[in-house]
């Protein structure tokens, strides 16, 4: 009694989810509209009815009105195509996975791929704002990679690149000011996007030499409002991003463009692109030179404390990085070469990885505290020509894990 009770059962069950399998695998369906039948020549689909039964196959023809009248009566259809799948979307969804290093290099493909033509791309606002996260996450994780990343890496177009490695300043100096979150991921926007309408003359620019003619000078001085408007045009209308943007050549002493704002007057958001935008310029490489050591670069932001940039952002700009800044290389006292990994107790005195000692690699770097009289940093030096490429991941990860 109970097994046919159970058989029932489950006839009754299938016979109930039948025609909802069948639906689930139906192939998707557009209907056709009479008029889009052709009377005579091959169908250049396959026709189904409004339930997805095959009528025909591509290729067949309807021959008269009488078998014209029965298709309509059936509800003629056609299979849509599968929807295009987003490229973009695999790299959406693992943007913020990784170390620094390795969200460095996936946020400068990802902007790469948005800013090639945003109108183009329904979602570009919520993927820069993807990209601020993905940064300031990397930051927060592990503040020493991140910013070891800019003068370690040098991933696609300069361009993109160097937005990507000011976006990752900014977001390191603007968590240690009193801002709150919102305001931090919107300078960071503003970052990422801050040459949006200039991306190709900032590309050319950067390996040229010579000097700028007045056409370029004029295109330069534009090129702020000219990215503030395309993004407002792009639906921004946060003013700490736009503002960001439209600012960010602005100089603490009035000297900058495009309009000669003074001081304070230069919204914080522009200030903090500003500082940010010069220091990863001059610490980049170029096609006729080296990076310039981070130390000079700070040194001269320093006795310009007075000038261009903000002294007090000055000031915490270098109490973030250090004197010598986690990336760079540097001689210490006993003679070895060292790579600048961790900052340590004081601004002058990092946690160093020894790579050459008198002039010879050694087998595997050792970490050395120049906190240590013996291991003092002596100067700040221009990478050495190293046997194997550095991998930073291992570095950072298993010689030098954030200390807790
Ligand atoms: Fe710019």
């Amino acid at each position: 009694m109970a097994r046919r009770w159970t058989k029932g059962y489950a006839e009754g069950v299938a016979s109930l989810l039948d025609p909802i399998l069948r639906t689930l695998s139906m192939p998707q369906l557009r209907s056709m509209p009479e008029s889009e039948l052709p009377l005579g020549d091959p169908l250049p689909w396959d026709l189904f009815d409004r339930w997805g039964a095959m009528l025909l196959k591509e290729g067949s023809v309807i021959r008269n009105e009488e078998q014209l009248k029965d298709i309509i009566h059936r509800g003629p259809s056609i299979q849509v195509p599968d929807a295009i799948p987003d490229p973009l979307q695999e790299q959406r969804r693992s943007l913020h996975i990784g170390t620094p290093f390795d969200v460095n290099h996936k946020c400068i493909r990802f902007l790469e791929s948005i800013s090639r033509d945003p109108f183009e791309n329904p979602q570009f606002l919520e993927d820069v704002d993807r990209v601020a996260a993905a940064i300031l996450r990397a930051v927060e994780r592990d503040e020493d990679a991140a910013l070891a990343s800019l003068l370690i890496m040098e991933d696609g177009r300069y361009c993109i690149r160097h937005q990507v490695e000011t976006a990752i300043v900014v977001a390191a100096v603007a968590r240690h000011l009193e801002l709150s979150a919102e305001s931090i991921r919107s300078i960071v926007c503003g970052a990422l996007t801050m040459n949006l309408a200039s991306l190709e003359m900032q590309e050319a620019l950067h390996n040229d030499r010579s000097p700028m003619s007045d056409e370029t000078r004029i295109l330069m001085n534009l090129h702020p409002q000219q990215s503030a408007n395309l993004l407002k045009d792009l639906g921004v209308t946060n003013k700490e991003w736009l503002g960001a943007v439209a600012h960010h050549h602005e100089l603490w002493d009035g000297s900058g463009y495009p309009y000669g704002l003074i001081g304070t007057r230069i919204p914080l958001g522009a200030q903090l692109v500003q500082i940010a935008d010069t220091y990863t310029a001059r610490t980049s490489s170029r096609s006729w030179k080296t990076r310039e050591h981070a130390s000079t670069t700070l040194a001269d932001l320093v006795r310009n404390a007075q000038g261009a940039t903000n002294p007090d952002l000055t000031r915490i700009l270098i109490r973030i990085l250090g004197v010598y800044t986690p990336g760079t290389w540097v001689h210490l006292d006993n003679g070895e070469i060292a790579l600048v990994a961790r900052r340590g107790r004081t601004l002058k005195t990092p946690i160093v990885l020894s790579f050459i000692s008198r002039g010879l690699a050694l087998g595997a770097p050792l970490v050395r505290d120049t906190s240590v009289e013996r291991y003092a940093c002596r100067e700040g030096v221009p990478p050495p020509a190293l046997e194997h490429p550095l991998k930073p991941n291992i570095l950072w990860g298993l010689v030098l894990p954030i200390p807790t």
